[in-house]
């Protein structure tokens, strides 16, 4: 089962009344959604995700809590798109909780994991073309090459890559996590497991994760009311790095402006950080999911 992570910080720092209008971005289990509609009794809740069983599964869990939530079966770099088609242009709090869920990684079918067998899927959304089958098979020694290093960081991205087209065609995970421990070197082998990076590429480059977040950050930003906040847990430094800086830029006053003895109110700017914090030992102790993970908080001040 889906252990949520940070939960009682995001409750706590997205500031619930009675009638707030809350976003969840990333519903998966429904952890968080279930204990904000709690919070919310005459607000409302819109809960989105990509994946039909996360969907089905949460569904359930919150008509048993009430009945003011819609889930919106949506990635959610259409958040904007899909709040305004329901009339929603501001709300008081919007929440992304990144990645996958366990359920989807304990899942061999979806093809997450590099610990159990499964064919390369690795699609959030189970309608969408592109999976991991076709970036491992189908993309050039160059792609393969960039994306290891763009999105996981990979510092053996060559040699990998390289493995990769020489063992084609690469049906299922275990496989594909064995060509990647082979082909670095022994020393690699020793801490965390070699395929981890090559995983975390393909799974962003399939979902195409980094820019669907960075637009629909952009877009949550605009829709929050004055006193509304956002609150984001990620769970790698790319993510972390593209929240740290869509943050910075909207919570930081000009360099140039910091120069003038007295900053005009219109260049002040528009929201204020609230808190950045990682899990406490317990929570990573209890749920090894919260040991990358780490929460950012924004206001709109004005
Ligand atoms: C870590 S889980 C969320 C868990 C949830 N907060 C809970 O407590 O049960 C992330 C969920 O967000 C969904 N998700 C990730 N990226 C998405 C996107 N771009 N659009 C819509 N859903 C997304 C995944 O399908 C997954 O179900």
């Amino acid at each position: 089962m889906h252990k949520s992570v940070l939960l009682e910080e995001c409750i706590h720092y997205l500031n619930l009344h009675h009638d707030s209008i809350i976003v969840d971005c990333t519903l998966g289990y429904g952890g968080h959604s279930s204990e904000i509609l709690k919070k919310i009794k005459d607000g409302y809740l819109y809960s989105f995700d990509q994946d039909k069983d996360a969907i089905n599964y949460s569904k359930n869990r919150l008509d048993a809590i009430a009945s003011n939530y819609k889930i919106i079966n949506s990635n959610f770099v259409n958040l904007k798109e899909q709040l305004n088609k329901l009339k929603v242009n501001e709300v008081d709090g919007i929440l992304y909780d990144l990645g996958v869920s366990s359920p989807q990684l304990d899942n061999d079918e979806r093809g997450f994991s590099f610990h159990h067998d499964g064919i390369l899927d690795m699609r959030m959304n189970q309608s969408q073309t592109l999976s991991a089958y076709e970036v491992v098979n189908g993309y050039t020694y160059e792609q393969l090459v960039d994306i290891l290093y763009k999105y996981g960081e990979e510092k053996f991205s060559r040699s990998i890559a390289s493995a990769i087209v020489s063992n084609r065609p690469i049906k299922t995970t275990l496989q594909l996590a064995e060509i990647v421990k082979n082909s670095v070197p022994l020393r690699y082998r020793r801490d965390k497991h070699p395929a981890r990076k090559t995983f975390q590429a393909i799974r962003i480059e399939v979902n195409d994760e980094l820019n669907v977040f960075e637009k629909s950050l952009k877009d949550a930003l605009s829709l929050l009311k004055v006193g509304g906040r956002i609150c984001v847990i990620t769970f790698h430094s790319l993510e972390d790095k593209i929240c740290k800086r869509i943050f910075k830029e909207v919570t930081e006053i000009d360099q140039q402006l910091k120069q003038l003895p007295v900053v005009p109110s219109e260049y002040l700017p528009n929201y204020k950080v609230v808190k950045v914090l990682e899990p406490t030992k317990e929570e990573i102790l209890d749920n090894t999911r919260a040991r990358s993970a780490k929460l950012r908080v924004v206001e709109r001040i004005k």
